[in-house]
């Protein structure tokens, strides 16, 4: 039978409409192993204090082993009537350890600053494993920016063609978000980094128990600053958050890509039969899921973040069972992201370029008028001029359907006395690509560069 851990100043036990509501094994029941590992090291400070004989310390240590056991087997469960975790493995620890020892553990600590504690235990964990997914999918984009070599598209801004880049330059270009979201990861960890447990229900204990202790026991850099802030903040758990909703975002950008660039119109890319689903009627699809569903879910894990930013405002301090509500947003998140990224990571893999037809189009839409201004530049005239006169050249030939480099050096020089033949060395996407040398250039120089440095970037983490 289940005992509520609040009994003594109650007359009876809560209504089942409450125990309904209230009940959160169905969620939080994924933190058992680590409400677990937080009581074994709980159990060492009660001793440390004087407060478990040795041989409790041993049989406690024993008790939560077993518990530890067949919580991972499967064999002990939540019931209906255990409120929470640590009900639950109160409940579990008693039967095995007995009442009376049993009964010890609680001493000194609060649930409040036990789930703060296993909620950063829990997300440090994922932090790492969501990272390393994150770190797979950014290899796979170096992969296929090695493999496109110096294979040129058009680069766009507003979606029209704006000047030639290189397609590894553009594929970086969704790699260094992503490497930014591992290296964001890394520095939410040094806060994340500082355990709760100790904090007790909001003021600290009494009893003479080292948080510092606890802290170092379960991979904590220390213990948290003030026990107030340690059980009613959850900024960490938001800022988490934020992080895989951002992740969400920037694979989100890039599945509109790949979504665009595999239609009839764009024809850039096709997905490999693996990695794309077809369509219960009509014979011939062959659709993007995997993009699809990943902009789709980007919706969802910055849902997860919106709600809980809106559970967080207004909370008076300390503690609120509001904060209950804290731990599915950022499981939903865990538990959409480990699924999505693998899937993203072969799709990714997969894309082959049509890059005959990338170099057919990556000149068009007037795509070198840019570095006519900038040829004139180089010959002494001011940009304002030479933007009009590179500006005239579109005009003109747009007015008569042909493309820049088909202007005659008559028509050159009509448009103005600047304009020599010697214009036409810039007039190609292999000169406009290597014009553009500055670090962080599109240039094959650069973007060689480049790759090597994301590779650097990738395996330093
Ligand atoms: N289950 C709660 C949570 O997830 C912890 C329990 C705190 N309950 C309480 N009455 N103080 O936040």
């Amino acid at each position: 039978p289940s005992v509520a851990l609040w009994g003594g100043r109650f007359t009876g036990g809560p209504s089942p409409e409450l125990a309904a509501l209230s009940q959160s094994t169905h969620f939080d029941w994924k933190l058992a192993s680590y409400d677990i590992t937080g009581s074994k090291a709980h159990a060492k400070v009660l001793h440390a204090a004087g407060l478990l004989t040795d041989i409790e310390l041993e049989e406690m240590t024993a008790a939560l082993d077993r518990l530890a056991a067949d919580v991972a087997s499967g064999e002990f469960l939540p019931v209906l009537g255990d409120e929470d975790v640590h009900t639950a493995l109160e409940r579990g620890l008693i039967e095995r350890a007995g009442t009376e020892l049993g009964g010890k553990l609680r001493a000194g600590r609060s649930r409040n600053d036990q789930i703060a504690t296993l909620v950063r235990m829990y997300l440090r964990d994922q932090a790492r494993v969501i990272g390393a997914q994150v770190l797979d999918l950014v290899d796979e984009l170096i992969t296929q920016a090695m493999a496109a070599g110096e294979a040129p598209m058009p680069g766009r801004t507003h979606l029209q063609h704006a000047q030639p880049v290189l397609l590894a330059h553009h594929l970086l270009a969704h790699a260094w978000p992503l490497l930014r979201d591992v290296d964001r990861f890394l520095d939410w960890d040094v806060r994340a980094a500082r355990s709760p447990y100790g904090s007790g229900a909001l003021a600290g204990s009494s009893l003479g128990l080292d948080p510092a202790a606890v802290a170092a026991d379960l991979g904590f850099d220390g213990p948290v600053e003030n026990s107030i802030d340690g059980t009613a903040s959850r900024d960490v758990v938001a800022e988490f958050a934020f992080v895989a909703a951002m992740i969400g975002v920037d694979l989100s950008r890039f599945a509109e890509e790949i979504i665009l660039w595999n239609t009839k119109e764009f024809g850039f890319v096709t997905l490999d039969d693996a990695w794309s689903t077809g369509s219960s009627i009509m014979p011939q699809k062959k659709n993007p899921d995997i993009a699809e569903l990943a902009r789709g879910k980007a919706g969802r894990v910055i849902g997860d973040l919106t709600g809980l930013l809106t559970t967080l405002k207004g909370l008076p301090l300390a503690y609120n069972r509001d904060l209950q509500e804290d731990k599915e947003p950022v499981f939903d998140q865990v538990a959409t992201l480990t699924v999505l990224l693998p899937a993203f990571s072969g799709m990714v893999r997969t894309l082959v370029f049509d890059t005959a037809r990338l170099a057919e189009l990556a000149p068009q839409g007037f795509s070198l008028a840019t570095d006519i201004a900038e040829w004139l530049v180089k010959q002494g005239v001011p940009f304002r001029v030479a933007h009009e006169v590179a500006g005239a050249c579109v005009r003109e030939c747009e007015a008569r359907g042909i493309e820049l480099w088909d202007l005659s050096d008559a028509d050159l020089a009509k448009i103005s006395e600047h304009l020599t033949p010697e214009v036409r060395t810039v007039l190609s996407v292999d000169g406009s690509l290597a014009s553009r040398d500055a670090v962080g250039g599109t240039a094959p120089v650069r973007v060689a560069e480049q790759i090597e440095a994301a590779k650097e970037r990738s395996a330093e983490f």
